[in-house]
C-alpha cells in the first residue's frame, strides 16, 4: 500500500438547530468492519503518538474535537493531513508507516480499527520498515 491508498473520507452530517451529527458505517464510508475502537485524549502539549506501522491493521482517525496532524509515509513520500473536523475522517491502509502530532488542548482522536490488538502487528523501527516496503 502507498500514499495513493490513503483516503480523507467526508462523513455525513446532519446540522440543525440543536447541533450537529455525523456518523459512520463499516463497509459503507471504510472499507472494512470494524474489530476494535480505541481514542486518544489528553495529549500534553508537544507530544507525538504512533511512529510505527502496521503489517495488517488499517484504520480510520477522525478528530471529533479539536484538531491534530497526522503524518504518513509510504516509505517514499510523506504528506501530513490535518484533522479539525468531526466529519472528516482519514482511512490509513496497512503497511503506511504513521505519526500524529500538534495536537491542540482538550483534542480528541477517535480511532476505528479492522483488527483486534497485537503487538506483533506493528513495525517499530523506521529503517526496516522501508526495507520490507
Ligand atoms: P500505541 O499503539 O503505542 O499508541 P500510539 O500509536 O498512539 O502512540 O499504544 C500505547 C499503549 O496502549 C501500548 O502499550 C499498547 C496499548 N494498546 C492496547 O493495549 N490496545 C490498543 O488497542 C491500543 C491502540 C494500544
Amino acid at each position: 500500500m502507498d500514499l495513493n491508498d490513503v483516503k480523507l473520507v467526508n462523513l455525513p452530517k446532519f446540522l440543525d438547530d440543536r447541533g450537529n451529527l455525523s456518523f459512520v458505517e463499516q463497509l459503507k464510508h471504510i472499507p472494512f468492519e470494524i474489530k476494535r475502537s480505541y481514542w486518544i485524549y489528553d495529549v500534553p502539549g508537544g507530544q507525538i503518538r504512533g511512529g510505527h506501522a502496521y503489517l495488517k491493521n488499517e484504520e480510520f482517525i477522525v478528530a471529533l474535537s479539536g484538531s491534530f496532524d497526522v503524518i504518513l509515509d509510504d516509505g517514499k513520500q510523506r504528506q501530513v493531513f490535518s484533522l479539525n473536523r468531526s466529519y472528516l475522517g482519514l482511512y490509513v491502509p496497512k503497511g503506511i508507516w504513521r505519526q500524529m502530532q500538534n495536537f491542540s488542548t482538550n483534542s480528541l482522536a477517535l480511532v476505528l480499527a479492522s483488527t483486534l490488538f497485537d503487538k506483533n502487528d506493528y513495525i517499530h523501527d523506521y529503517e526496516k520498515y522501508k526495507i520490507i516496503q
